[in-house]
């Protein structure tokens, strides 16, 4: 057992599921309490040399389905201190909704935890928008269990918003089985997007609503007139309006605690640390886990689909991952502390993740018709889109239309919104517009950002709507939305990959 000269204490609450050496974490099994001072390191290749043990930067380490995930910072260590972890106004902080346990998202199975612990009572459960509607009966707990329910069973927060009024379409027709939506606003349910990684964003919030603008700024598209201000501008003003929204703040943030909440967030970088199967990720070979993660470089227009690489001018490449390219050998290397009769299913799990890996890259599907991509573009892979290299979002900001919220695939526990072209007449039904409600343009309906793709064993479940359940339920809308074509064994490896992510 390590321990990090520079950890500080941290919030007993968001260690609980901490494991203390990823080899004690094998299959999510490991769910021990442990001291508040104890790092959980142990993710980087080491020569076994003491000194260099001692030094070993702290990784704070949570369990999950599939293994671990680690959260690195960049200040050394998770200052519980920051005002991210402060309770504000109604009794929430950022961490009610974004918790290192899970991703620094939320998960139905610690949502319903805390509704057990509480009995409804934490501040997570407020009808505002953690429920179905902000007049939902929660005056019993089994009236509670049901306003709470998109909240308890997808992890699910209601953002309200309404058709602006210079949109040139209008909403025709509302289907809410919570009967609160309408022309005042919209109940659009999303997922709360991972505070962490940010250093890898250039759109923030699923619809792009917090990615603003700046002529003046040096991060500008190459063939097109629009700058964009950056991350610690939208994340600065995305926390204020996060504090007097979701935690309803009775005054602004102040600039001191942006400016803090934007720098302890930005500081932080979450991946896979263990996977059950393929065993230590940054293991040799691999390059898996946060610490690998902090080092990958980013910039605007790192790879971007349509113009490359805005500094060195190289075309967009698809070797987007490349993380796992030390296991796609015919026998991929194990470590030193599997045990023998181990060997050969760790390095089958290392080989699959690695097969995986190369499907993500240069499997073709059928992307013709995307809105928001190039109208030329018919063909593409998963690194089309999650083009920046090892983060897997897009390095310059682009909305995109995958069809997750077409009114085709609506299910039961989510309201129904036409909506009505002003010019053409035209007619469509989403259950959530995405960015066309920002915009109020018709073509920017139902387009979200590319998010993220790392650490997501820790953040299930997936799409801006939760409405895949697992990564293999992803690979699965994926591999018949875009003709994949892939084969049961392609599926794994796909899923595999994600869950190594
Ligand atoms: C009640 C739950 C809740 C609380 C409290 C909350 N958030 Fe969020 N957060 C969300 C949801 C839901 C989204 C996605 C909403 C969307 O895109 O429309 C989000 C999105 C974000 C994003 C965008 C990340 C990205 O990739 O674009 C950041 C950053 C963030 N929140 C930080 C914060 C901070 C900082 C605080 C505290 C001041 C906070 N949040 C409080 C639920 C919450
Ligand atoms: C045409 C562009 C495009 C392609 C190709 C694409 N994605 Fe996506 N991906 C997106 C967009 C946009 C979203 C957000 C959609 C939403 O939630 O409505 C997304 C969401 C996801 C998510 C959910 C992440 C989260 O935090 O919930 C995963 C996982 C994912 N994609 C993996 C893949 C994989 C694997 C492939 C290849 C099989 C792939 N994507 C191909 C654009 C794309």
């Amino acid at each position: 057992m390590t321990t990090s000269p520079n950890a500080r204490p941290l919030m007993r609450a968001a260690i609980s599921m901490l494991c203390l050496l990823l080899s004690a974490c094998g299959g999510g099994s490991a769910t021990q309490e442990v001291p508040a001072r104890t790092s959980g390191t142990a993710s980087a290749a080491s020569t076994g040399d003491p000194a260099e043990k001692a030094a070993a930067p702290f990784v704070l380490v949570s369990a999950n389905a599939s293994g671990s995930h680690g959260t690195y910072s960049r200040a050394g260590f998770i200052d519980s201190a920051n005002p991210f972890f402060k309770p504000i106004g109604n009794g929430r902080s950022c961490a009610s909704c974004h918790d290192a346990r899970d991703g620094w998202s939320l998960t139905p199975a610690s949502v319903q935890a805390r509704y057990l612990a509480s009995n409804g009572a934490d501040p997570l459960f407020l009808p505002l928008d953690g429920a179905t509607s902000p007049q939902a009966d929660v005056s019993s707990d089994e009236a509670r269990r049901l306003a709470y329910r998109l909240l308890l069973e997808k992890g699910l927060i209601r953002i309200g918003m309404k058709v602006p009024a210079a949109a040139d379409f209008e909403l025709a027709g509302v289907d809410d089985p919570y009967r609160f939506a309408g022309d005042k606003e919209l109940s659009l349910f999303r997922r709360p997007l991972p505070s962490t990684n940010l250093s890898f964003q250039s759109t923030v919030m699923w619809d792009g609503r917090e990615t603003h603008l700046a002529p003046d700024s040096a991060q500008c598209m190459l063939n097109a007139a629009r700058c964009y201000a950056g991350p610690a501008v939208d994340l600065a003003l995305q926390a204020n309006n996060a504090a007097l929204g979701h935690a309803q703040a009775g005054a602004e943030l102040s600039a001191a605690d942006q400016a803090a909440i934007v720098a302890f967030e930005s500081g932080l970088f979450t991946a896979q640390v263990f996977d059950a199967g393929a065993r230590n990720l940054a293991g040799i070979g691999g390059r898996g886990g946060p610490l690998a993660l902090a080092g990958v470089a980013y910039y605007f227009g790192i790879n971007d689909l349509v113009d490359g690489d805005y500094r060195t001018r190289a075309p967009f490449t698809d070797k987007v991952m490349s993380l796992y390219s030390g296991w796609a050998l015919a026998n991929p290397p194990v470590d030193a502390d599997v045990a023998p009769e181990d060997a050969a299913r760790v390095a089958g799990a290392r080989l699959a993740i690695a097969r995986g890996q190369a499907l993500f890259n240069q499997r073709e599907m059928s992307i013709g018709g995307v809105k928001g991509l190039p109208g030329t573009l018919v063909r593409g892979s998963c690194a089309t889109c999650h083009s920046a290299p090892e983060a897997g979002s897009h390095s310059v900001p682009l909305l995109l239309d995958i069809g997750v919220s077409d009114g085709a695939r609506r299910t039961a526990d989510l309201p129904l919104y036409t909506l009505k072209n002003k010019t053409t007449g035209e007619v469509l039904e989403t259950t959530d517009p995405g960015a066309a409600l920002a915009s109020g343009r018709w073509s920017d309906i139902g387009k979200f950002k590319v998010p993220i793709l790392r650490a997501l064993a820790a953040r299930p479940p997936y799409f801006h709507n939760g409405s895949a359940k697992d990564l293999r339920e992803v690979v699965d809308f994926y591999n018949q939305r875009f003709q994949m074509h892939l084969s049961p064994q392609e599926i794994a490896d796909l899923t595999a990959f994600l869950k190594a992510l």
